[in-house]
């Protein structure tokens, strides 16, 4: 009770984990942990263009609507992700050419599909994976949205959020930007340029979302990344922790050497950002190592499951859900 209260004076940093439709569908333990452990969702699937668009003229809302109803009945908050991306486009769209068609296309998606939830999903992902991954110079990523529009498809896409949901939370989404190598260096210092060009053409992002899939076999650049929230911060924009999870495939096969590394890493993270803000958000990729996207890419070469979540594939909590409480509980 005490503890409960203490957090609720502190008005605690919500909590929330991204969600897989099927499970939401057919598992009562899925459901059960969400609702215990959850203040926010986001849908892993559902608002992206590939779910939501088969076609031209189709939008596919059941998957969304499912989720949010999941939420709204149990009294939790809604994050959309994702209205302009590269990835999980259907084919039509990436078809699209020119800027006149590219620019419409873009704009009635988001006036459509954010005037839907006005009100219902407070914060959204309105660009992701803006910056380029593929080579040491970090620019904007190719994609529909760059060949057609250029940089701009950034500014259009907030102004169009911003227009069709005046309270919502715009956020700019991405990757890479916590850990302690040149890389993730060179991709915090191009996200601050691209801040700071957006702010100067007064394109309303509102905050940072940290992707923060951190490398289990990377140490988390704890003063690199502090300075950066802090010029974050300097700009007038908020941070959150979006996707959070941990990509243990290089850590050591032995789970409770594997769960304290992958806490430390967790940990790190959101002690470089609390000792400059709160985070409006911390949101994991997933809520249970049952159901994760981590094997996919990052399978392990031993043959053990990949541990990359705040609850085991049983539901019970690990370290990094204990780690993930006290921070966001005493900030
Ligand atoms: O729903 C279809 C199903 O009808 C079809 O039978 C099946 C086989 O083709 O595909 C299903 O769609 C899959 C979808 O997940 C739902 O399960 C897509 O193929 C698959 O590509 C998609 O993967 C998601 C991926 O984003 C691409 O959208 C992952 O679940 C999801 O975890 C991942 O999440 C991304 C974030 O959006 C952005 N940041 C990185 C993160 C991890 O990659």
């Amino acid at each position: 009770l005490f503890e409960g209260a203490a957090a609720a004076s502190h008005s605690a940093i919500p909590f929330g984990a991204a969600v897989s439709d099927g499970p939401l569908q057919t598992d009562a333990a899925y459901q059960k942990a969400l609702i215990e452990h959850c203040q926010l969702l986001v849908g892993e699937g559902g608002l992206k263009w590939a779910d939501l668009r088969p076609s031209p003229s189709q939008y596919v809302y059941d998957q969304p609507d499912r989720l949010i109803a999941f939420a709204e009945a149990n009294g939790m908050k809604m994050r959309g992700h994702t209205l302009a991306w590269y990835a999980a486009m259907p084919d039509w769209a990436l078809q699209l050419k020119g800027e006149t068609e590219t620019s419409r296309e873009l704009m009635t998606h988001i006036e459509t599909v954010v005037g839907r939830y006005k009100g219902r999903i407070p914060s959204w992902d309105v660009v992701n994976e803006a910056l380029s991954d593929d080579g040491p110079r970090v620019g904007l990523r190719d994609s529909v949205w760059s060949a057609n529009l250029g940089e701009y498809y950034i500014d259009l896409a907030f102004h169009t959020a911003r227009a069709a949901d005046p309270a919502a939370q715009l956020v700019i989404n991405d990757y890479g930007l916590e850990a302690a190598t040149a890389k993730s260096s060179a991709r915090r210092r191009a996200m601050l340029d691209l801040l700071r060009r957006l702010r100067d053409r007064d394109v309303p992002v509102q905050a940072l979302g940290f992707q923060a899939h951190l490398p289990g076999n990377e140490e988390i650049d704890k003063d690199e990344v502090s300075r950066f929230v802090s010029d974050v911060k300097d700009m007038g924009l908020d941070v959150l922790v979006t996707e959070l999870d941990v990509i243990d495939d290089q850590l050591p096969a032995d789970i409770k050497e594997r769960d304290a590394i992958a806490a430390k890493r967790v940990g790190a993270l959101l002690g470089a950002i609390l000792d400059v803000t709160r985070p409006t958000a911390v949101v994991t990729w997933g809520i249970t190592d049952r159901y994760t996207w981590v094997p996919i890419w990052y399978k392990r070469a031993d043959g053990h499951a990949n541990r990359p979540l705040p609850l085991d594939e049983d539901y019970r909590e690990k370290p990094m859900m204990r780690t993930i409480k006290q921070a966001i509980a005493g900030a």
